[in-house]
């Protein structure tokens, strides 16, 4: 299998605060990398850094193979296109100035894509992500929670990327829109081959969506492996609280 994102020895302080230690993982092509702990064991740090949106002080990122610290300009500029953010609030990834259609076009054109195909790929993204193609008119103050989220996705996969970022991407929805989503994610994973870094404080969507999982605790990682074999039986005490703690998904 393919590794498509790799962390190794990754470590960031903040002032004389670690964040993160010795932090490192692999994701293969097509997969799912569920990346869980509670409220500020460093997840998000740990997405940012992925991102290079934030630098590590120790550690190696690589993105096919490449590492993302090492890059020149043109090659970071391609590496940016191959790795996507859908965050928490979509409201934050979508112009509330444009319309839904807009928000894609708009990206389109950040991507060069040929005109011609906008009408056609919008279509496409659409259905990718499971919204209805009369969305295209929608405002985003007119979404529910979850559209704007399906319109965040859509953005993001627009550039056909190898990964997605995902931080919390699900948290601020309602359970049982929550488990629509997590099935559009699976959905599209299937049908783009796309890789996903899902980032979340809840057990219960990462055992839903992931392959794998990585569980922080403080910014150490106290668990790593399978989401099955972790999940069946956890080695760490930590794991074993947050399975307590997990939330259900409802069935979508
Ligand atoms: N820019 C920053 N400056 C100082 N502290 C930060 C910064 N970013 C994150 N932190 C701290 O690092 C820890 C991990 O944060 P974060 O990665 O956002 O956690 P999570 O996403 O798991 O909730 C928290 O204690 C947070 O307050
Ligand atoms: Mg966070």
């Amino acid at each position: 299998m393919t590794v498509v994102l790799a962390a190794s020895g990754v470590r960031k302080s903040f002032g004389d605060f670690t964040a993160l230690d010795d932090c490192s993982f692999q994701l293969h092509a097509g997969r799912t990398l569920g990346v869980v702990g509670e409220s500020g064991s460093g997840k998000s740090t740990l997405g940012r850094i992925v991102m290079r949106l934030l630098t590590p002080d120790a550690g190696t990122v690589q993105l096919a193979g490449d590492d993302l610290y090492a890059m020149g300009a043109s090659r970071l500029r391609t590496a940016r296109r191959r790795i996507q953010l859908v965050p928490q609030d979509p409201r934050h990834a979508l112009n509330p100035a444009m319309s839904v259609g807009d928000n894609l076009r708009f990206q389109f054109a950040a991507q060069r894509l040929p005109r011609s195909t906008w009408n056609v790929r919008t279509d496409e993204l659409l259905d990718q992500v499971a919204l209805s193609r009369d969305y295209v008119h929608a405002w985003p103050y007119e979404l529910s929670g979850g559209q704007a989220q399906r319109v965040a996705i859509a953005r993001a996969i627009a550039g056909r990327p190898d990964v997605l970022v995902c931080d919390e991407a699900v948290s601020a929805l309602d359970k049982s829109v929550q488990a629509q989503v997590l099935n559009t994610f699976a959905d599209l994973q299937r049908e783009t081959g796309v890789a996903l870094f899902f980032i979340s404080h809840d057990l219960a969507v990462i055992d839903h969506i992931s392959d794998d999982v990585l569980v922080l605790n403080r910014g150490h990682t106290v668990e790593s492996g399978p989401t099955r074999t972790v999940l069946a039986d956890p080695q760490d005490a930590y794991t074993r609280e947050l399975l307590a703690a997990r939330s259900v998904v409802a069935a979508a």
